[in-house]
């Protein structure tokens, strides 16, 4: 049988990694596929990069309209990024009988429902393994392996860069910044690293987990997104002295919320038990708990970034297409896992209607009542204590820190304490909140 016929449109980190590896597993994979791929052409505005990483192997051409538009390729892999003119040759590749394999999250994130619905008339496949948590499989886990599940929620550690940063910081002590410069550096990183910081490729990755969890669309806007770039290192000393780690999480989970049915969909830094796995989760590495109501917990663990880990999951979509093309459009599992017209209106859950438990630190005056009025604070909010600590201040020092933890909390209430112990004297500024998780 002819080998299927690829075009790959980007050739940086993660398309260099796709073309070496399935050049150097070509034959293991031409034995799993039942027929061999090849990539026959390559686009990249720097076609002198290109032609030095394909060495001749394939066609390298500077303008990707002339893949897409190519009536030879069958399967079209988008590794640009960003929601621009990736969103226009994805949807032309689509439009002109393709299958496509992508890694950009923010795309299928922002405009996923129009991508699939388009797919899903043309009758064909847009595959997408690697657009969350790079190698770890958890597209096909959630898709099909957990099948037979309610899931009832999913809480992953799904960015690389953020993890690494918190890992680096906690461990080594070094800034901010020296460590984001060594992420970029190797390969993990966005083009924007703003989205990797402030939690919105973890926002990202958490949308389309959620779609096809729960069955519902891709609602990228209605998902909380809160980074790490505000975390301070005596938080997670802090944190570590009262046994947490803190992990930036992007959390999907069905609750109730005023009696109806409800999704939480959320982006943040968190508390969680240190003896926890995924709390050990280190470096770039990546984790993703699932809690389904057959199965109980379910937790992958892998590399979430990076050239040849991303390239893996990039190659597992290819042989897929490679077997299911010639398959009844009706018969193939469908992208978001549940039937199209078969989603869920279920909707997400404000914010400020989010119950967790708080960590909470203020830096106090050292006087007599200060405790008593914060106390008093959170009674009337009807917040309760789980467990506090006040460090002694140093010597000579007037201020120190008092943490405290806090029981299940709406958020609104806790939003509502913080202004009114901000506001008192002794409280010296901002009150620092960090949400907590048991995962359990
Ligand atoms: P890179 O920036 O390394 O690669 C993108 C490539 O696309 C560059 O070579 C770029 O060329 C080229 N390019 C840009 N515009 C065009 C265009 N109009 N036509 C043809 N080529 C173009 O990105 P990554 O490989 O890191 O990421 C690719 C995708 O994979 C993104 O969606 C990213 O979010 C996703 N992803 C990345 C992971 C990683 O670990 N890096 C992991 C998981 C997903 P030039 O450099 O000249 O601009
Ligand atoms: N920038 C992403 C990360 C790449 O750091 O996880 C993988 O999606």
């Amino acid at each position: 049988m002819k080998p299927v016929k690829v075009g790959l449109l980007g050739i940086g980190t993660v398309g260099t990694g796709t073309f070496n590896v399935l050049h150097r597993n070509q034959e293991e994979i031409r034995r799993r596929a039942g027929r061999g791929i090849e990539i026959a052409m390559v686009a990249d505005l720097n076609t002198t990069r290109a032609t030095e990483i394909t060495q001749g192997r394939c066609r390298v051409v500077a303008d990707a309209w002339q893949v897409v538009n190519d009536p030879e390729i069958d399967i079209v892999i988008e590794l640009i990024g960003g929601y621009g003119i990736a969103k226009e040759l994805v949807l032309a590749a689509i439009a002109n009988g393709k299958h496509v394999v992508t890694a950009n999250k923010a795309l299928l994130a922002t405009h996923g429902n129009e991508i699939f619905r388009a797919a899903q008339d043309k009758g064909v496949m847009v595959a997408f393994e690697a657009a969350v948590a790079g190698g770890i499989p958890i597209i096909k886990a959630l898709r099909e392996g957990l099948t037979a599940n309610r899931i009832q929620w999913v809480a992953g550690i799904i960015n690389g860069t953020t993890n690494f940063i918190l890992s680096e910081m906690r461990d080594k002590g070094l800034d901010f910044g020296s460590v984001l410069k060594q992420a970029q550096e190797l390969g993990y990183a966005e083009a924007d690293p703003t989205f990797d910081i402030e939690g919105v490729d973890a926002a990202h990755k958490a949308t389309l987990m959620a779609a096809i969890a729960f069955g519902i669309p891709v609602q990228f806007d209605k998902a909380y997104v809160e980074g790490i770039t505000r975390l301070q290192s005596c938080d997670i000393a802090f944190a570590e002295q009262l046994g947490y780690r803190i992990k930036l999480l992007g959390i999907a989970k069905r609750v109730q919320n005023q009696g109806a049915e409800a999704i939480e969909l959320r982006v943040h830094p968190t508390l969680i038990p240190a003896k926890r796995l995924i709390a050990n989760v280190e470096g770039a590495m990546n984790a993703v708990l699932v809690q389904g109501d057959a199965v109980g917990a379910t937790l992958y663990y892998g590399k979430g970034a990076g050239s040849e880990p991303t390239a893996s999951a990039v190659i597992a979509d290819l042989v897929d297409i490679t077997r299911l093309a010639t398959a009844d459009p009706e018969h193939r599992v469908p992208h978001l896992a549940f039937q199209p017209d078969a989603m869920s209106d279920i909707q997400i859950v404000p914010m400020s209607e989010v119950c967790t438990s708080y960590y909470l630190r203020m830096r106090v005056k050292d006087q007599p009542g200060v405790l008593a009025d914060i106390t008093r604070i959170l009674a009337d909010g009807d917040i309760s204590i789980d467990a506090m600590l006040q460090k002694e201040p140093g010597d000579g020092e007037s201020q120190t820190d008092i943490i405290i933890l806090t029981h299940l909390t709406r958020e609104k209430h806790v939003l509502a304490a913080i202004e009114r112990m901000q506001s008192l004297p002794t409280v010296l500024g901002a009150v620092t909140r960090i949400r907590m998780e048991e995962l359990n």
